[in-house]
């Protein structure tokens, strides 16, 4: 079966990490028609979204995306693009695994967490004002209706993928409106699902935990915010953000996408390691009932990790891009479907 699914390379390395995954899905079997735009949140010097309606058309159609990086402006310039398609397109679960690569040197072993953010709202609304010179307000949103969904998207991940407990990240201590809406939200839904046991844990302290003791957790669920900087966070116990696949999942739509930024330091140099982007696409094949493919693919990736004669740069490695991908490629025939 031809699968269709739409690219937004994305800039920086974006379209070389693209590239790259798109040779090691089509030499592993997977037919793919993809459905490519260059949408960009810069261009020429010319700051601002371009965001293309026909992309967006095309992922509603499509229903599956792989994207790439693309840049956004710090303080000032015009929104994120990427911030705007999980809007448009409702896709309010982020989903993070974070997990050892074997032969990726990192900080601890054996961490298996997966980390799922909410997607939509927090103080990720960008709604900011200055109410006086010298005094800006920004609205933190949190709703029942956004954090029931989340949390039940989190029991039910952690029923299919058999975990055993989630834990919910919050500071209602202090924010006992907004994030004490989110916990009582997620206690509810936890009631649902008496196999599985609930933990709760303000989220100064979990950020302590993960760093003394990660392997304690299976499944985390966050508002946005935390969710952004405590995924950063798993990604450092794991090697960084050139390893770790990210999803965006809504009903009616996912788009899957490396976590990483555009790279402008070694962009279009041949330098980047597309681990992220094939990790994402993994995580997109198994949404695609493409399960064994996935999975022929990763035990390709730890070949070439635990050989370790072809990783690139930033794990410790001396190879470019095409080297890493053909030496993947290559260990694709050698790789057992598990
Ligand atoms: P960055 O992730 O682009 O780079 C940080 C460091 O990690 C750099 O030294 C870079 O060379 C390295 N790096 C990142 N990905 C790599 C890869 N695949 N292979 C090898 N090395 C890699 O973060 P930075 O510099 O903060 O952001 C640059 C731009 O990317 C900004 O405009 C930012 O807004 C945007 N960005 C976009 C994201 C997205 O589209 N999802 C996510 C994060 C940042």
């Amino acid at each position: 079966m031809t699968h269709k699914v739409t690219l937004l390379p994305g800039e920086g390395i974006g379209p070389e990490v693209a590239e790259a995954t798109k040779r090691i899905l089509e030499a592993a079997g997977v037919s793919i028609a993809w459905d490519e735009f260059d949408v960009r949140a810069t261009r020429e010097g010319q700051q601002g979204p371009l965001l293309a309606e026909a992309a967006v058309e095309s992922v509603r159609r499509n229903k599956v995306a792989l994207k790439g990086p693309m840049a956004t402006v710090v303080a000032g310039g015009a929104p994120s693009v990427n911030v705007a398609l999980r809007k448009t397109l409702d896709l309010y679960a982020n989903l993070r695994p974070v997990r050892n690569l074997p032969g990726v040197k990192s900080r601890f072993e054996n961490v298996n967490i997966v980390i799922v953010r909410e997607n939509t709202e927090d103080l990720y609304s960008g709604l900011e004002h200055e109410v006086v010179p010298g005094v800006v307000e920004s609205l933190k949103i949190i709703t029942e209706k956004a954090s029931t969904r989340i949390a039940r998207f989190a029991f039910d991940y952690a029923t299919r993928k058999n975990r055993k407990t989630i834990h919910a990240i919050h500071k209602a201590n202090i924010m006992k409106l907004s994030d004490g809406l989110f916990l009582r939200s997620v206690r509810a839904v936890a009631a649902d699902y008496p196999a599985i046991t609930y933990k709760e844990m303000i989220v100064d302290n979990a950020c302590m935990q993960l760093v003394m003791n990660p392997q304690q957790f299976e499944v985390l669920v966050l508002p946005n915010l935390y969710g952004d900087v405590v995924s950063d966070l798993g990604a450092g116990l794991v090697g960084g953000l050139g390893v770790v696949p990210s999803a965006n999942i809504g009903d009616e739509a996912a788009l899957f996408e490396a976590v990483h930024g555009t790279a402008p330091d070694i962009a279009g140099k041949g330098l980047a390691n597309p681990t992220a982007l094939l990790l994402s696409s993994l995580l997109m094949l198994e949404h695609l009932g493409e399960g064994v493919a996935a999975r022929r693919i990763e035990e390709a990736l730890e070949l070439v990790y635990r050989e370790g004669t072809h990783t690139t740069r930033d794990v410790g490695g001396q190879a470019g891009t095409a080297e890493f991908t053909d030496a993947l490629i290559a260990a694709l025939a050698l790789a057992p479907v598990r």
